[in-house]
């Protein structure tokens, strides 16, 4: 069975599509795709069915050289028996998550995706939607540095 990893952020438009791109694409590399298996949701319901944010999508153009591709959609209770691991982007998305798991039946599966960066000592992704191109470039330097790490964390534990 495969390995489930979901990227939760606000919107599902900006950081966790990143992340699940940016993902997939490391899993696709090391020939991984049948054993890890990538998703995306918001806490919101801000921005159901859009597209990823045409800035944060030219960020990763112009960094990795891929689009981003994906429809947003938001969190919901079946996604904790759903997924083995939950990846909030930040304190709040964490909080927003954990307050849906009513019983504390699912605390364990869920993680600050900061929690597997190496170079980086950030703590939390920043939200980029209101600032300029150097926070979604921001973006896309400190997921890749976490999606490394996630890697060679599920590569370890569960492979
Ligand atoms: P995301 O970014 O959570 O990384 O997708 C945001 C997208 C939309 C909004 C805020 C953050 N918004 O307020 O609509």
């Amino acid at each position: 069975m495969a390995y489930k990893l979901l990227f939760v952020c606000l919107g599902n438009i900006c950081r966790s599509p990143s992340a699940e791109n940016i993902m997939n694409h490391l899993v696709e590399k090391q020939g991984l795709s049948d054993k890890i298996i990538c998703d995306s949701a918001g806490t919101s319901s801000y921005h159901i069915g859009a597209s990823p944010d045409s800035r944060m999508s030219a960020a990763a153009y112009n960094k990795l050289g891929f689009k981003l591709r994906g429809e947003a959609r938001q969190f919901q209770v079946s996604d904790f028996k759903e997924f083995d691991l939950i990846l909030a982007m930040d304190e709040d998305n964490y909080h927003q998550i954990i307050k849906l798991d009513r019983y504390g039946e699912y605390d364990d599966k869920v993680r600050l995706m900061c929690d597997f960066c190496t170079k980086f000592t950030l703590k939390e992704v920043p939200d980029p939607y209101y600032g300029g191109t150097e926070g979604f470039h921001q973006v896309i330097d400190l997921l890749m540095d976490a999606c490394s790490g996630l890697l060679e964390y599920v590569k370890q534990k569960y492979l």
